[in-house]
């Protein structure tokens, strides 16, 4: 798949206002500052696509992209930032879980986890409901250029076996939106995705 050909597709106040739910989507979900739309941006090659920002919690909306007719990638609100009252955080988690059982197009999800930070509560809660509404779920280990190989290494390992936990299709990569660290095989598993 071409991903440099993705164009912005609307902004979805909530799980109601997405496109029609017919051919295939792929969702990038994470906490506030995971670098999900860094992720994106440096996937489809265009800085500018997702909006990214130094404040966490900056995507407050559910921004969609299409790759080809029946093809979306889904820019997803970050969750657990500590400013968000609880009652949002609440209603976001539901709606959370609620997207990701309903969703028939819904092939796969990219959880974005910084690297120093992974496998955090929601993180966790979010692969379990994943997991159950048989996802294929890739774990992006993001801003891997923030720790040299070694620790890196020793990281990718940990989660890599703390993800045998989940009993679901879960895979587990190193990522960085800086170098581009991981991008190749990033692509080949949507490619996967899209494809079946
Ligand atoms: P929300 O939309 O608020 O949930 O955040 P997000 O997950 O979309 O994060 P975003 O992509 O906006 O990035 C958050 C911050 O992390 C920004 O300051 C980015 O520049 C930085 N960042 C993202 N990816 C990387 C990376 O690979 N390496 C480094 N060093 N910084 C990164
Ligand atoms: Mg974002």
């Amino acid at each position: 798949i071409n991903y440099q050909k993705a164009t912005f597709l609307t902004s979805a106040p909530d799980i109601k206002a997405l496109p029609a739910d017919t051919g295939i989507e792929v969702a990038f979900a994470g906490r506030s500052n995971a670098g999900k739309s860094s992720a994106l941006n440096t996937l489809t090659r265009q800085n500018g696509l997702a909006r990214t920002s130094k404040t966490p919690g900056r995507t407050q909306l559910i921004n969609t992209f299409a790759l080809a007719e029946n093809q979306r990638l889904i820019d997803l609100p970050g969750y657990g930032f500590a400013k968000v009252p609880l009652a949002v955080k609440e209603k976001w988690q539901k709606a959370l879980s609620e997207y990701l059982m309903k969703r028939q197009s819904l092939k796969g999800i990219v959880v974005l986890m910084d690297i120093r930070h992974p496998l955090k509560d929601l993180d966790q809660d979010l692969i379990h409901w994943a997991v159950q509404s048989n996802l294929q779920v890739l774990l992006l280990l993001t801003k891997a250029d923030k720790l040299s190989p070694g620790p890196r290494k020793k990281v990718l390992l940990e989660v890599t076996e703390a993800s045998m936990a989940f009993m679901g299709d879960v895979t587990v990569q190193v990522f960085s939106s800086l170098t581009k660290l991981g991008l190749p095989e990033l692509e080949q598993k949507l490619d996967q995705w899209f494809s079946a």
